[in-house]
Order: structure tokens, then C-alpha cells, then sequence
């Protein structure tokens, strides 16, 4: 029996309109654009219009990915959704997407893995396909982060902006997919997370009834640079290859400065690395994709090459894929 790969066919991704640059929230909090730009290599970021939602965001994403894949929505088996704004707790914005798109009667649903969503929700997707139980499925991270953003706090408000990218995989015989690796620890989440919820319940007496980003910035960072290291190391090891094997990095966009600690580890020079949060800032399960989509479209990645993706994200979460794209 051949074995059955998953293989990129398109990617699509979408950013909303408004630009909030560092200057416009140096109006807003006590911060600058030298601080943010030095600590961060944020410039600018996107921020949703009012109204527009997560599901909006894919939703524009996946017609750019389905168009470029030269797929029909209808022939979708499956559409898998990173998100950690979902648009409502329920339906899942899956399943919101899903009937935008036409796409009635396919499987959909959301995955929760904060910033490395779109790393686990393409694992998902990758297995469904390896294992025949389907053949063409959307795979999206989305989210309107600023939704969470408390503006007062200068310590993560500047970090974060809203975006989606997607990605359309049908079944080959070739890789594709080459690996993923995922990895969780639950004993962090106080460091980086967002403490209400339904079933805790929420804050009605706080702005925003408590939903809002918590985040213990330099340790967060300490960690993301350890677990990234070891999972790209990892997925080398998986595939028997050398880190200088890889064509381009297409990193997890929260911090410049841990995307070229990840670069320095692969020994990568920093050309051969994808980089958009000096524009979009941490757009959480949107980041990869976007970052993958914007390298597609402007012809800086091409097919045959080996793509390593990673991203870091609340949980704590981390996660690679190594791609034949
Ligand atoms: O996507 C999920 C994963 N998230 C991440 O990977 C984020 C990881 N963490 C980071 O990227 C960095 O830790 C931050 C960018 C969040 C912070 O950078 P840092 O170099 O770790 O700064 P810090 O938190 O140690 O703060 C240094 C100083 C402090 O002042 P003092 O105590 O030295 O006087 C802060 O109060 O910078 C101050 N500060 C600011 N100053 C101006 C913090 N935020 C700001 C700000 N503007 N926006």
C-alpha cells in the first residue's frame, strides 16, 4: 500500500485594515517606539475594525488559500481552526467559517493551543490525512488578540496585533509533511494566560469582565527560547537531517529576539528566516501562517524547498512541523 502524504496546495492570509503603529501607542500608555522596536522588533501592528470578528479574519484568509490551491470549499473534508479568540464560545468559529465558505457537512472544529494553535491544528489535519480519513482539509489560525489586550498595561499591549493565514492540504504520495512534534506543561499557565472563563466565571466588575492577557514577560521568554531550541533539535533528529538542511525558518512572530536565538541554534543566517512581526506584531495562531503566506506570495519560498516551522504560545504549548512545501 503507498503511503499517503499531506501536501501544501495553497496558502491565503488576511490582514485587517487598521495600522496601529508604535507612536500612536506611545499616545496611549507610557512606552516608545525605541523601547518596543529594541525589546520586541515590533514596528506596527493590525488591529480589527469593530465588528470585525475572528471568523471574519479566516474567512478572507481561506478564500486567498482556496483560491490558490484551486480548490472548491464544497470539496473540503475537514476544516481544523486555531484560535484562542474565538468569535463565540459556541458554535466554534470552525463551524462559523464553515458555513461562510459553503462547506456544509464537512467536520469542523477549533483547537486551542494559544499561540501554536495553527502548529496543532496542522498536526491535526496532517494525521486525518495520513490516516485516509481524509483527503482535502482547511487549516486556519485566526484571532483578534487586541480583544484581549488590556491598553493600560504597557508591559503587553504593545506586543500583540490581530490577523489570520490558511493553508489548504490535500492527500499525495509524495511529502509534504515530513513531522510534527507537539508539546504542552500545564504546571506554567499562570505565567502567560487569561484568567476567567465560563466556568470559573467572569469579572463583571473589572474592565472587560476580566478577560485580558496576563503575562510574565521575561520568563515566558526564557522558556520559549529553551523549548524551541529542544523541538527543533527534536524534529532534525526525527528526520535524520543536519540543521543546515533547512531552507527557511518560519517562526512563531512574538519576539525578534527569540526568532534569531532559534536562527543562532540552527546556525541560520538571518535571510533564510521568515520575519513579520516588525509589521504585524504576535498575532498568536495567525502568525505562522501569515508569515508562510506573505513568503509564498512574494516568491521567496519555493516548491521543493524544506520548510521548519515552530511556534510557542499560553499553555505552556510549543510545537514544529518540517515541510516539503
Ligand atoms: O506568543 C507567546 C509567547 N510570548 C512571548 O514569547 C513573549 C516573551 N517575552 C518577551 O517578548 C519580553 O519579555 C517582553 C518584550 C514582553 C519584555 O521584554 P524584556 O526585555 O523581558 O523586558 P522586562 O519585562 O524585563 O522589562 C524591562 C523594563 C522594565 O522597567 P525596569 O523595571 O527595568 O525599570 C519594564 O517596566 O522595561 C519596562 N517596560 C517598558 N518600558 C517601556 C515594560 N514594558 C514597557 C513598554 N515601554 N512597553
Amino acid at each position: 500500500m503507498t503511503q499517503v502524504f499531506s501536501r501544501i496546495a495553497g496558502t491565503g492570509s488576511y490582514l485587517p485594515e487598521k495600522v496601529l503603529t508604535n507612536d500612536d501607542l506611545s499616545k496611549i500608555v507610557d512606552t516608545s517606539d525605541e523601547w518596543i522596536r529594541t525589546r520586541t522588533g515590533i514596528r506596527e501592528r493590525h488591529v480589527a475594525a469593530e465588528g470585525e470578528t475572528t471568523s471574519d479574519l479566516a474567512y478572507h484568509a481561506s478564500v486567498r488559500a482556496l483560491e490558490a490551491a484551486g480548490v472548491d470549499a464544497k470539496d473540503l473534508d475537514l476544516i481544523v481552526l486555531g484560535t484562542t479568540t474565538p468569535d463565540l464560545i459556541f458554535p466554534s468559529t470552525a463551524c462559523l467559517l464553515q458555513h461562510r465558505l459553503g462547506a456544509d457537512g464537512c467536520a469542523a472544529f477549533d483547537v486551542n493551543a494559544a499561540c501554536s494553535g495553527f502548529i496543532f491544528a496542522l498536526t491535526v489535519a496532517d494525521k486525518f490525512i495520513r490516516s485516509g480519513a481524509a483527503k482535502t482539509v482547511l487549516v486556519v489560525g485566526s484571532e483578534t488578540l487586541t480583544r484581549m489586550v488590556d491598553w493600560t498595561e504597557r508591559t503587553s499591549c504593545v506586543l500583540f496585533g490581530d490577523g489570520a493565514g490558511a493553508v489548504v492540504l490535500k492527500a499525495d504520495s509524495e511529502a509534504g509533511i515530513l513531522s510534527t512534534h507537539l508539546h504542552a506543561d500545564g504546571g506554567k499557565k499562570e505565567l502567560l494566560w487569561n484568567p476567567v472563563g465560563v466556568s470559573v466565571g467572569f469579572k463583571p466588575e473589572e474592565p472587560n469582565c476580566g478577560v485580558r492577557i496576563n503575562m510574565s514577560g521575561n520568563d515566558v521568554f526564557k522558556y520559549a527560547v529553551k523549548a524551541l531550541d529542544s523541538v527543533v533539535e527534536e524534529t532534525l533528529e526525527a528526520n535524520g537531517l543536519d540543521r543546515h538542511d533547512i531552507d527557511w525558518l518560519i517562526p512563531h512572530q512574538a519576539n525578534l529576539r527569540i526568532i534569531e536565538a532559534t536562527a543562532k541554534r540552527l546556525d541560520m543566517p538571518m535571510d533564510r528566516v521568515i520575519v513579520t512581526v516588525d509589521r504585524h506584531g504576535n498575532t498568536s495562531s495567525g502568525s505562522v501562517p501569515l508569515a508562510l503566506d506573505e513568503a509564498v506570495r512574494s516568491g521567496k519560498i519555493q516548491r521543493g524547498q524544506l520548510l521548519l516551522l515552530e511556534a510557542f504560545g499560553g499553555g505552556f504549548t510549543w510545537g514544529a512541523a518540517l515541510l516539503r512545501y
